[in-house]
């Protein structure tokens, strides 16, 4: 089968890349000409497990190609994937504008009938844009069917996440079963439950699952903070409530919040279209209001070891991505807290392990150091911000000597506290 998609961020390249493991030919389509001419050498431009391998392996083998022509792109093409992003506006709502660029000329260049299937989380009404767009604009004669397929990958492990799918989930318009059934067969050898509904339904199953993850750990960030206040641990509390399958054990990790391109993004949204509709969503505006509120009780921790006047204190931070095991620092709320850190005088000193070219691009004055012991050496304490395992590896006997006094703020909870003790730290985590 020939299959076009369009846009190469994590989304698209996952989803391309997989498609042509599957044996599928296909044509990669995305307008910035540095990514596709790298990608053209086999180089990801963005760091993701396992995937420069797979994209040398399809070019090799002929299965994947990469063009910034949508033209040549959608030629032959039965599918056409839209995976462009979908970024927040100021006011919350989901930015359409590339969603738009992308249906204006597809609807030029259209020579035959279309799947066209949408990738990007979008608002429904989003799905009645792009139709009158392409019946507005497409030469007459030529068809179309619009397809919802939401994605559920993680960054750090969307290529394992494409291969092993909870669920697919694909929605069509009423009538259409025999075109959702076409999808369906591209993602049967998946082996994963395939849920056909309506385009409304995808779209909100999407929506949901990302603001029930970002609920469950605004939850668990709210019981860690009783937690410091009646002296229980948090750890313990999640893995109490983990045994019991109704609550399961899934994102219930404390820490700084919730960071990332999606999960803020996509509560954002929902809170938007609801308010589009009349509906004021308390309780996400409650999780979104928790997730901020995490970030000031960070700061809050390193004021209550330093003091609250943080003028003249150096801070040394291990971690700048929103997560573990990726490059990114989109809406990460390490950042945030730097920034937050600085703008009230003190200054930072900050270690990542692959994430500092990106932290650069966003805090061009970061002092970035080359490995934890630079950013330990001669700070007033350390302050922990993504989970990253190599940190746990850290020689702390080694940091204790060259911080200027033996504290560490762990933010994520990634150290053991009684060890950390042991060895002489004032150490505090998140909710123990
Ligand atoms: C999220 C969803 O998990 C994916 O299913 C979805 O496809 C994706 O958004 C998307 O919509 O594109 P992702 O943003 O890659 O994936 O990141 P997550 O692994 O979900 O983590 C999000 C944030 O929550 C990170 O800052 C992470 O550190 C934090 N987190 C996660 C916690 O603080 N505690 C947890 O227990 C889990």
């Amino acid at each position: 089968m020939n299959i076009c998609v369009v846009g190469a961020g994590y989304v698209g390249l996952v989803t391309g890349v997989g498609l042509a493991e599957l044996g599928h030919k296909v044509s990669c389509v995305d307008v910035d000409k540095k990514k596709i001419d790298k990608l053209k050498r086999g180089i990801v431009p963005f760091y993701e497990r396992d995937l420069e391998r797979l994209v040398r392996k399809n070019l090799e083998v002929k299965n994947i190609s990469f063009t910034t022509d949508l033209e040549e792109g959608l030629k032959d093409s039965l599918f056409v994937f839209i995976a462009v992003g979908t970024p927040s506006r100021e006011n919350g709502e989901a930015d359409l504008s590339q969603i738009i660029q992308v249906t204006e000329n597809m609807a030029a260049f259209m020579q035959d009938y279309k799947i066209i299937v949408i990738k990007s989380t979008v608002p429904a009404d989003a799905f009645q844009l792009i139709r009158k767009i392409l019946t507005k604009k497409k030469r007459e004669g030529i068809d179309f069917d619009l397809v919802s397929n939401p994605e559920f990958l993680r960054e750090g492990e969307a290529v394992y996440d494409f291969f092993h799918p909870t669920r697919i989930v694909i929605g069509v318009d009423e009538g259409k079963e025999e075109v959702a059934e076409k999808l369906a067969e591209l993602f049967r050898p998946l082996n994963a439950p395939i849920i056909k509904t309506s385009i409304i339904n995808a779209q909100m199953i999407k929506y949901a699952s990302n603001v029930f993850l970002a609920s469950r750990i605004s939850f668990i960030n709210e019981i860690a903070n009783i937690c410091e206040k009646v002296g229980a641990d948090v750890e313990e509390i999640a893995r109490g409530m983990s045994f019991d399958k109704r609550l399961g054990d899934g994102y219930l990790k404390p820490g700084i919040g919730f960071g990332g391109p999606c999960l803020i993004k996509d509560l954002k949204a929902l809170i938007k279209i609801a308010e589009t509709y009349g509906y004021e969503a308390q309780h996400l505006k409650s999780i979104l209001a928790k997730n901020e509120h995490q970030v000031k009780h960070i700061l809050l921790k390193v004021k209550k070891v330093l003091g609250d006047f943080l003028y003249g204190k150096t801070i040394g931070v291990l971690g700048l991505t929103f997560k573990p095991g990726t490059n990114d620092v989109r809406s990460s709320l390490a950042l945030r807290i730097i920034d937050l850190l600085r703008k009230e005088g003190a200054q930072v000193k900050a270690y990542d392990p692959w994430g500092m070219e990106e932290a650069k691009l966003c805090l061009s004055d970061l002092n970035l150091c080359k490995d934890p012991y630079e950013v330990a050496l001669g700070a007033d304490m350390l302050l922990i911000l993504t989970g990253w395992e190599e940190f746990k590896k850290i020689d702390f006997a080694r940091i204790k000597k060259i911080l200027k006094e033996p504290i560490i703020v762990d933010g994520v909870n990634l150290l053991d506290p009684e060890k950390m003790r042991a060895l002489g730290f004032m150490y505090k985590g998140v909710g123990r």
